[in-house]
């Protein structure tokens, strides 16, 4: 087993550690003004603290944020974590969502070039920093041909200095590919990991020279060992209420029983050379492609010690890929 070492944001030479930390779930409760959550429940801030600066001193050299997780307390909490460390670390944030800081609220969207503006200088106070290392649209269904606009914007604020690089989180290769057209576009952040797999967006940042931010890269838990079929979850967990575009759980009993087998059908594969379930996973995606940068969430010092324990771990084997995708009938 090999060490993975960093990674490139694609063509713009920024270098990261091949793991992420994904700061979702540290940003605690927040909802939309007809009360879906959209947080992950309740956290405690001083335990996400200790989390992020254990990462840190594990090797771990990028975070990613949005100015909505909780209504900019995940920034909030991630500046006062990182302090002067700000400057060793790239930190990636996203903008598009409006939010009601005191109510805790999401009240819409704003696709306008003006509201980048508005939202980076927002972003900017609370992450306490002069610039954003990744600035990315939190739009997934963003229309494409507008957002050809926000990609502009995005060029001019690397002109000023104010970000480094951009990118679209989407998981639409056509979107994916507008922002891709932009020379300081670093990467596409979608949704990959072993039970859904997204192969033509790996193919586009193959050939666009892009990154591929990985987020749910534990499937939101699934792919943890941490959830059984039938246990609620919190109310204030986004997973206890799931919108649309989330499967794997069911409103009021938890997690999926079908994804929970899949789970166990993998385990053997996963937890290969002492692995964990999560490292197994994570060491999937490295395996998957070598532009990669998983972003687990986490909420624990625990959890954050265990995923950045995979790093030391490397990938999975081609043959254990080859494995996975025969098990899951790929
Ligand atoms: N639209 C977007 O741009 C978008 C959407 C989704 C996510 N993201 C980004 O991607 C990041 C990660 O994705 P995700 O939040 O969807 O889910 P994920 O990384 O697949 O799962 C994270 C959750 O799994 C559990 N977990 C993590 N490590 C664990 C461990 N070692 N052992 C047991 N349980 C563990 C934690 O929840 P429990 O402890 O509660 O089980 C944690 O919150 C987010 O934080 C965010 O930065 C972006």
């Amino acid at each position: 087993m090999e060490s993975i070492g960093n990674r490139t944001l694609g063509r713009t030479g920024i270098e990261v550690s091949a793991l992420g930390f994904g700061c979702w779930a540290i940003g605690g409760e927040w909802a939309t003004p007809d009360g879906q959550p959209l947080g992950w429940g309740k956290v405690d801030d001083e335990e996400s603290v200790r989390a992020v600066r254990r990462a840190l001193d594990l090797g771990v050299t990028f975070f990613d944020t949005a100015d909505a997780y909780g209504t900019g307390h995940s920034e909030r909490v991630l500046a006062r974590a990182l302090g002067k460390r700000r400057a060793d670390v790239v930190v990636a944030t996203k903008w598009g969502n409006v939010i009601d800081e005191d109510r805790r609220l999401c009240t819409g969207s704003d696709d306008s070039p003006a509201y980048v503006r508005r939202a980076l200088t927002a972003s900017l106070r609370r992450l306490d920093t002069d610039h954003v290392d990744l600035y990315q649209l939190h739009l997934s269904d963003a229309d494409p041909e507008w957002a050809a606009r926000l990609r502009d914007t995005c060029e001019e604020l690397v002109r000023e200095g104010l970000i480094r690089s951009y990118a679209w989180s989407t998981d639409d290769p056509a979107r994916a590919a507008v922002f891709a057209r932009g020379p300081h576009c670093a990467a596409v952040q979608h949704r990959l990991n072993v039970l859904q797999d997204a192969p033509e967006l790996l193919a586009l940042c193959e050939e666009s020279n892009l990154a591929s931010i990985n987020r749910s890269p534990l499937a939101m838990g699934l792919l943890t060992g941490g959830q059984s079929a039938g246990r609620a979850l919190e109310a204030g967990d986004i997973r206890s209420a799931p919108p649309a575009w989330l499967p794997g759980f069911r409103r009021d009993s938890g997690a999926d029983p079908d994804w929970l087998a899949r789970v166990d059908a993998l385990r053997d594969i996963l937890t290969s050379g002492g692995r964990t379930l999560a490292q197994g996973a994570l060491a999937w995606l490295w395996a998957r492609s070598p532009r990669t940068v998983p972003i687990p969430g986490f909420r624990s010092v625990a959890q954050a010690e265990e995923n950045a324990g995979a790093i030391a771990r490397g990938p999975l084997t081609a043959a254990q890929l080859a494995e996975a995708d025969r098990v899951l009938g790929r």
